[in-house]
């Protein structure tokens, strides 16, 4: 199947940082289809070679394990081309469209990379330039809009011109090899189902943290939080993929309407719960990686009186039958003590203790997407040579662990985030997209928080880079009797 893949922003950070390299990777894989044209869109004046230099050049910066050669970028530069297109105008769509049409493509993705504030103008110049046809297919990237409100816009204007089907709403958490085996666990294994249920499971922790500060999108950042830029989308869609039901079959929409029930079954915030539940935080300066770092309000594009949230930590509930009662509690933040995202799933403990080390200890499952992806059960076992209380009935249990580790596994064999996802819209997979009413459903959700803390003049609480966030965050989980993995 021949395709175009048009990169809107194809000289913007996102092209050179992720995008083109993940397409090089499907690429040296052999699994990007043949027959395939990726052009780069920007404002710069580039020639196809200039582009390709430029292109070559952003590699070098790359991971080294994704770096091509010499001899594979070449071959790798000849499917590139460059469009130079100036986005408010007209005439540059129906230049664009003509490029298109000459080589009548199979199918034509447009990676729509840019600034959020363009999403709708490009969408319906592409439209009035005809290039909305069946076989082009829309990626729009987070984030998209700001609250309910502009992201129903921006929805209503891509339908316009796009119907649901052609709209791939990109969010790349749903591509991680390790959010893969959590549907693979779930459903296609009986083992944990029977278990999966508010009767068997304590707690539920999701935690995303990341090391890194702001780095260069302090400006970004400044109008975004943590909230919009990793709950809204993120951390909701692994809530969904633990807390939904199975779906009817693999399909999209079957996907799809599960996550959404999820949604909506979310407990609805109230006064009480937005003071308690609901933890923000700011990074101070601090230490990463050994070296010292300074603070959120002190990074370049940041207002230094700023009260923009760089951590959130959470809880909340699912008011269904199988979860009522269950705390999920969400943590993501920004200049943490690591890298390391993982969804800790604590059993209840069993019901009668007859050992001394059980009570109140349940088996736990951890889900670890990164930096390493696995799945980690840990349980308790005789280890030790009991000789002293051999026979009795205070024999110590300890923990132990099975440990999968999917790297050791699958290795290589293993497909990154966006080289999965580039390959399902070119292949017209929807499964792993979000639809415009879950997007909706997750806007509505975050937005009491939002107002909450428009209205709160007290701002975030501030913790010292390189930790694990306020300490108001163990404090809101201690209250229901449980701490976040790390602390136990
Ligand atoms: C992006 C956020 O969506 O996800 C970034 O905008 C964040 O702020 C990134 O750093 C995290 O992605 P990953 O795959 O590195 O965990």
């Amino acid at each position: 199947m021949s395709f175009d893949l048009v990169m809107f922003g194809g000289t913007g950070d996102l092209a050179w940082r992720k995008l083109m390299p993940a397409l090089f990777q499907a690429f040296r894989h052999g699994t990007l289809p043949e027959g395939g044209r990726i052009i780069g869109v920007g404002r710069d004046d580039l020639s196809h070679d200039q582009y390709r230099a430029l292109i070559q050049s952003r590699f070098e910066k790359v991971e080294l394990a994704k770096r091509p050669s010499a001899e594979e970028f070449a071959r790798f530069a000849a499917i590139l081309e460059f469009v130079r297109m100036d986005l408010s105008k007209a005439e540059d769509y129906v230049r664009l469209a003509e490029t298109l049409n000459a080589r009548n493509a199979d199918g034509i993705v447009m990676y729509v990379a840019t600034a959020p504030s363009l999403f709708t103008n490009v969408c319906e110049q592409l439209a009035a330039s005809g290039l909305n046809s069946p076989k082009v297919r829309i990626v729009l990237e987070k984030p998209l809009g700001h609250d309910l409100a502009s992201n129903r816009a921006i929805n209503q204007t891509v339908s316009r011109f796009f119907a649901e089907e052609q709209v791939y709403r990109i969010d790349h958490y749903l591509g991680k090899p390790s959010v893969q085996n959590l549907f693979a666990m779930r459903f296609g294994n009986a083992l944990f189902e029977p278990l999966w249920r508010r009767e068997h499971i304590a707690n539920i922790q999701i935690t995303i943290a990341e090391d890194l500060g702001v780095e260069s999108r302090g400006a970004f950042y400044e109008t975004t939080g943590a909230l919009r830029d990793m709950v809204q989308n993120h951390a909701l869609q692994l809530l969904c993929a633990i807390a939904m039901e199975p779906p009817i079959n693999a399909g999209a929409d079957a996907i799809r309407d599960e996550k959404l029930k999820v949604l909506r079954s979310l407990k609805p915030w109230t006064q009480e719960t937005l003071k308690q539940d609901v933890v923000r935080g700011q990074y101070s300066a601090g230490t990463s990686g050994g070296a010292k770092v300074p603070g959120y309000r002190e990074e370049t594009g940041v207002n230094p009186q700023s009260n923009t949230e760089t951590f959130v930590a959470l809880r909340t509930e699912i008011a269904n039958w199988r979860w009522a009662g269950v705390p999920f509690y969400i943590r993501t933040g920004k200049r943490l003590s690591g890298r390391d995202a993982r969804i800790v799933i604590n059993f209840r403990p069993t019901p009668h203790a007859i050992f001394n080390s059980n009570v109140g200890v349940g088996n736990r499952l951890v889900i670890n997407l990164q930096p390493k992806d696995g799945l980690e059960l840990h349980l308790l076992a005789q280890g030790q040579d009991n000789r002293q209380t051999r026979g009795s009935a205070s024999q110590t249990l300890a923990p132990v662990q099975l440990d999968l580790d999917f790297d050791k596994r699958f290795g290589s064999e293993r497909v990154g985030a966006y080289e999965r996802l580039l390959l399902d819209v070119i292949d017209g997979r929807l499964n792993l997209f979000v639809r415009s009413d879950e997007q909706e459903e997750a806007w509505r959700w975050v937005e009491p928080m939002l107002e909450h803390w428009a209205a709160d003049t007290t701002g975030p609480r501030l913790y010292a880079a390189g930790t694990w966030g306020p300490s108001a965050s163990s404090a809101m989980i201690a209250r229901d009797g449980f701490c976040w993995s790390e602390e136990s």
